[in-house]
C-alpha cells in the first residue's frame, strides 16, 4: 500500500522493525524543508507574518491530532519529545500529587521500560505499592486478571493498548469502564496502537494516553500526551521557563499559563510539529480503518507461512496487531538478525525495553517482526524463504 510514497522503500531492502521506529513518506521532509526555508520563525512570539504563519501550522497540527484521537478540545493535546516524555509529565505531572504512600499502581510484565521505570522512581519517592496484572498463557490480559488484581487500594491502572514484544491488544474500553466504576484511573501507552488503529478517545473513555510521531510515519523528537481535560486541569509543570507563564515577579510571584501551553515551555520542536500534521492529513486520506484491515491481513498471512519455517519458535501467534515475536531454535536471537540483515532483511532483536517479560516468556531475547502498511505479502515470503534456508545454522556459524 502507498510504497512509492516512502523514498527509503526504493532502496533494496526489507523492513520489519516498524515497532522501533517507521519509515517516512516524502511528504514530511517537504513540509519540514518548506517551514525551514520559508517561515522559520518562532511559534506563539511574533506579531509578523511568517510567525502568525507557524502559529497556525502549529496549532493546525494539535487541531489534527484532536481529530485524530477524536478528543473533545484541542487542549486536551500536548505535544512533547514522545510517548517516554509523555509518560513521565504523567507519572510525574499528575499522579505524583494525585497518589498517597501505600495506593498501589497496576502494571503488567509485558510493559515498556517507560512504562515501568517512571512508576518505580515514584514508589521510591512517594511510596506507592507496584502491583502487577497476570498475563494469561498467551500472555494476554483478560478482564477476568485485571478484576483479580484490584485491591480496595488500587488508584491507577498504567498499561500499553498494543504491547511491543507480543503485540496483544488490550480491552482498553472493559478495562475503562470497570476501572472507572471502581473509582481507578487508566494510563494508556498508545505507541504501539496509535499508529496501526482507528482510536476514539471519547469512545474508549480513555483518562491518559500517549504516543510518539516516529512511530506512525512522522518525525523524531514529536510525541503526544492525551489527557481528559478535567484530569489535565489538575496537572502539574515538570519543567519551567519561557512558553508556559505569562507573568513573574522578583519576589517569586509567577503565573502560568493555560493548558496545553503550560506542559510545553521553551521553542518547541517547531519543525517536527509542522512536519506530523503532513503525517496526519497523509493518513487521513488512507484512512486508519483501512490500514488496520490491511495489517491484520498481513499479520495473519505472515503468522501462518511463518509456520511453515523449520524449528521456528512463534511466541505470540494468537495476538491479533502486526508484531511477531519469534527464535529459530539453538539460534541466538540477534545471531539471527544479523543473518537476516545478510539478506536485507531489518527485524529487532533482543528484549525490546520490556525487560521483565523474559520472567513471563521463559527466554531473554527474541527478533520481532513489526509491520506497517507498506509491508507487502511478497516481503513476507522472501523472509520465510531466508529462514527456509536449510544451511541457515552453518550460515550464522
Ligand atoms: N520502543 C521501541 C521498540 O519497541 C523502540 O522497538
Amino acid at each position: 500500500m502507498n510504497r512509492e510514497d516512502f523514498p527509503m522503500l526504493k532502496q533494496d531492502f526489507v523492513y520489519f522493525d516498524n515497532g522501533a521506529t517507521t519509515f517516512k513518506p516524502a511528504i514530511l521532509s517537504e513540509s519540514i524543508r518548506e517551514y525551514y526555508n520559508e517561515y522559520s520563525a518562532n511559534a506563539h512570539r511574533g506579531d509578523y507574518d511568517i510567525s502568525l504563519k507557524v502559529d497556525n501550522m502549529y496549532e493546525g497540527t494539535r487541531k489534527k491530532v484532536q481529530e485524530l484521537l477524536h478528543a473533545t478540545s484541542s487542549d486536551e493535546i500536548v505535544f512533547t519529545s514522545g510517548a517516554t516524555d509523555a509518560l513521565n509529565k504523567i507519572i510525574f505531572g499528575y499522579f505524583r500529587y494525585y497518589l498517597k504512600k501505600g495506593d498501589e499502581v497496576l502494571l503488567t510484565k509485558s510493559e515498556h521500560a517507560s512504562n515501568v521505570l517512571p512508576w518505580f522512581e515514584l514508589a521510591d519517592d512517594i511510596g506507592i505499592i507496584i502491583r502487577y496484572i497476570e498475563l494469561d498463557d498467551h500472555k494476554k490480559v483478560t478482564m477476568k486478571n485485571v478484576k483479580r488484581a484490584i485491591t480496595p487500594k488500587t488508584k491507577v491502572i498504567s498499561l500499553a493498548h498494543i504491547t511491543n514484544v507480543v503485540g496483544d491488544i488490550r480491552p482498553i474500553e472493559e478495562i475503562n469502564h470497570y476501572a472507572h466504576k471502581m473509582g481507578i484511573l487508566v494510563l494508556v501507552d498508545g505507541a504501539q496502537s496509535v499508529p496501526h488503529m482507528k482510536i476514539d478517545v471519547q469512545e474508549l473513555d480513555i483518562d491518559f494516553l500517549t504516543f510518539s510521531a516516529h512511530k506512525m510515519y512522522g518525525p523524531t523528537g514529536v510525541g503526544v500526551l492525551y489527557g481528559k481535560k478535567e484530569l489535565l486541569n489538575q496537572i502539574h509543570p515538570i519543567e519551567f521557563g519561557g512558553g508556559m507563564n505569562s507573568s513573574f515577579s522578583s519576589d517569586g510571584m509567577r503565573i502560568y499559563d493555560e493548558l496545553p501551553h503550560l506542559l510545553e515551555p521553551g521553542t518547541p520542536n517547531i519543525a517536527g510539529v509542522i512536519g506530523f500534521g503532513s503525517i496526519l492529513t497523509y493518513l487521513e486520506q488512507i484512512g486508519m480503518d483501512k490500514i488496520a484491515i490491511y495489517e491484520q491481513e498481513l499479520h495473519n498471512y505472515a503468522v501462518e507461512k511463518l509456520k511453515t519455517v523449520p524449528n521456528i519458535i512463534l511466541y505470540n501467534e494468537y495476538s491479533e496487531s502486526g508484531i511477531i515475536a519469534m527464535n529459530i531454535k539453538d539460534v541466538f536471537a540477534q545471531d539471527l538478525a544479523i543473518y537476516l540483515n545478510k539478506y536485507k532483511i531489518c527485524v529487532r532483536a533482543g528484549n525490546h525495553c520490556a525487560k521483565i517479560l523474559k520472567d513471563e516468556l521463559g527466554i531473554k531475547n527474541t527478533c520481532r517482526i513489526s509491520l506497517a502498511f507498506y509491508n507487502n505479502k511478497e516481503e513476507i515470503d522472501y523472509l520465510v524463504k531466508v529462514l527456509s534456508n536449510p544451511n541457515l545454522k552453518e550460515e550464522i556459524i
